[in-house]
């Protein structure tokens, strides 16, 4: 099998990841440190994306140019905005759009100049092999971040929910904003900084792409709260479980 890039956004998440490699060794590049080795008996190669469009879509392309992976998925967290999508929720892209793309009038509102749409799809067999990872990770929720994490963040119920994903440069944490962009693109699930650019860069290679978000806030007044005790008590867990799990079912 292809060499599988895992692209990291928290440091908590990437951490966990080295600790499950049993062999990884560092390569510089671009700045960033790649972690060459093997998980579930797999090569991998991990990284974390950094924060932002330009910073993540640079990261995918030395994963494609430099380490020859052949598919990428990317792991983190994410604002909610669709309806009924939660705290302790979490979002399988199935496309992805730049929220903060506008060339009007030249080109029509979020589509990408010279590629002649917003969208960009994950790949539909790589994202229906990690639906069932996640699905097999949710139905025990405690089981991986145990008692106290469920009852502080009421993670009784937890979802999984797939659809659109939006990415842009901003940190969205403002009702105002949040509600902004639910009227811009009202099928969104969820918000974030990286995902959209990584499908774009995907797409030019012609490479598989899928994106795992867990929602770590609202998008909204309140999105600050907490949000490191979250990644590290609950969001980095998932991440590491639901990999673990795909990696198991190849
Ligand atoms: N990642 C996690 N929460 C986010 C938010 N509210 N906006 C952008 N990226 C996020």
């Amino acid at each position: 099998m292809a060499v599988i890039g895992i692209m990291s956004a928290m440091h908590e998440e990437l951490a966990a990841v080295l600790a499950a490699m049993p062999d990884e060794q560092r390569v510089t590049v671009a700045g960033r440190d790649f972690w060459v080795g093997h998980w579930q008996g797999h090569a991998v190669v991990a990284v974390l994306s950094r924060i932002g469009k330009v910073a993540a879509a640079t990261t995918a392309t030395a994963l494609i140019e430099r380490f020859g992976v052949g598919q990428i998925v990317f792991t983190g967290v994410a604002g909610g905005l669709g309806p009924g999508v939660k705290v302790g929720d979490v979002v399988l892209a199935r496309s992805l759009v730049q929220h903060d793309m506008d060339a009007s009038p030249l080109f029509p509102r979020h589509e990408v100049p010279l590629y002649g749409r917003s969208r960009f799809e994950t790949d539909t067999g790589l994202s229906d092999s990690l639906q069932r990872a996640v699905q097999a990770v949710l139905a025990d929720v405690q089981q991986h971040v145990g008692p106290e994490a469920v009852t502080e963040f009421a993670l009784q119920s937890v979802r999984l929910h797939e659809g659109l994903i939006a990415s842009g440069d901003r940190f969205v944490s403002s009702t105002a904003e949040c509600r902004y962009l639910q009227q811009a693109l009202p099928e969104a699930l969820a918000v974030e900084m990286e995902g959209a650019a990584v499908a774009q860069v995907c797409a030019d290679y012609g490479l598989p792409f899928a994106a795992l978000r867990t929602i770590s806030d609202r998008a909204d007044d309140d999105a600050h709260a907490d949000f490191s005790r979250f990644i590290r008590a609950v969001a980095s867990r998932y991440s590491v479980a639901m990999l673990s799990q795909w990696l198991k079912s190849l």
